[in-house]
């Protein structure tokens, strides 16, 4: 154990996920559990320079586990970037004696997260916060089952609908230059077609693949990463449609609503393991370090490789998909 450390801050930074909140009861809780104080830092770097920091007590976490966004508040902090951003940040930890810190986003809240830390030898550890599930190091973001969960439901719905009315469409979901949520979310509710960013987009293949099934088919769903190649799911949409305009389409962007709400079990879970393992490995003395989930079991590793390295879904899902929606 590090004696060094007393008083543990903690903030939640870029894009809200569900089951940040999740993860700072985590931090709170375990941190408390071995005698340390914890202080919330709210928005994120924003409220670490502006000096928006407050002791959390042990109730102060109670009951929200299963709400989503984050009650510390996060933020896109520009000033962050500066170095007189980042050392009014580390004048207000040191006014509250902080002296670990412990961030929960994505690799943007990392990248500033890992230059903070080697500029002033402060020890940092990152949980990964995203619903894009693109971090290296780790198999699962907190927030990532939710989100899809999310699309899931919404996307049934629509089915009923593009079901009795006899229409394509074409449903636009988030995750950035990632793939992940349109690919899992589409296998989820039998898409007859996803496109990611990981796989260049071949519209005629698409067209060909569609108008194959017009009249076997009660509804066609094409799940469109916001990413892809080809554009957005408007786009593929015009496209297609100049091709087959007898094709009833629709498009639907579903947007924030992937961001928000109460957060799966999963990512309780999930939440919960990541909050209570960052906190050991604080005191144990490591820092600059992601806990990530691989193999069932938390494991830690160096943020410099979570931020360098990309992470690609697994393109043999979209083998999958070919085998499961290719027509009778
Ligand atoms: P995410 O963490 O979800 O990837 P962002 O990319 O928006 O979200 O990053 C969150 C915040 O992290 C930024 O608003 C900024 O305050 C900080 N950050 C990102 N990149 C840097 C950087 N190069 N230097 C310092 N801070 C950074
Ligand atoms: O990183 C999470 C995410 O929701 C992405 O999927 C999306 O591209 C982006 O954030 C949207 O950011 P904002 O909420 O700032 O529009």
């Amino acid at each position: 154990m590090c004696k060094s450390i007393s008083n543990i801050g903690v903030l939640t930074s870029g894009g809200d996920s569900p089951g940040m909140n999740a993860a700072v009861r985590a931090v709170v809780r375990t941190a408390i559990y071995n005698g340390k104080k914890a202080f919330g830092i709210y928005d994120g770097y924003q409220g670490m320079i502006e000096g928006r920091i407050k002791e959390l007590e042990y109730y102060d976490v109670s009951n929200i586990i299963q709400k989503g966004g984050t009650i510390l508040g996060t933020a896109r902090c520009m000033e962050f970037k500066t170095k007189e951003g980042r050392k009014k940040a580390y004048e207000n930890l040191i006014q509250h004696n902080i002296d670990g810190l412990i961030v929960i986003g994505g690799d943007g809240s990392f990248t500033g997260a890992h230059i903070f830390s080697q500029e002033y030898d402060l020890p940092i550890i990152g949980l990964p916060g995203t619903i894009d599930n693109d971090l290296f190091g780790t198999q699962f973001t907190i927030g990532f089952d939710s989100a899809v969960n999310t699309v899931v439901q919404a996307i049934d719905k629509i089915r009923d609908t593009a079901g009795s009315h006899h229409r394509l469409f074409f449903v636009e979901v988030m995750g950035r230059d990632a793939g992940f949520i349109a690919l899992h979310s589409g296998i989820g509710v039998g898409a007859e077609d996803i496109l990611i960013p990981e796989e260049p987009t071949d519209i005629q293949k698409l067209v060909n693949r569609i108008q194959k099934d017009e009249h076997t088919r009660k509804s066609q769903i094409v799940v469109v990463a916001e990413g892809d190649d080809f554009g957005g799911a408007q786009e593929v949409a015009n496209e297609v449609k100049k091709q087959l305009p007898n094709f009833d389409i629709k498009v639907t962007v579903l947007g924030h609503v992937q961001r928000g709400g109460s957060p799966s079990s999963f990512d309780r879970v999930l939440a919960s393991r990541l909050g209570v393992q960052a906190v050991q490995s604080l005191l144990e003395g490591k820092s600059s370090v992601m806990i990530g989930f691989e193999n069932r079991q938390t494991v830690e590793i160096e943020i410099e490789k979570a931020i360098k390295h990309h992470t690609k879904p697994n393109l043999q899902l979209l083998e999958l998909v070919k085998i499961l929606s290719s027509g009778g």
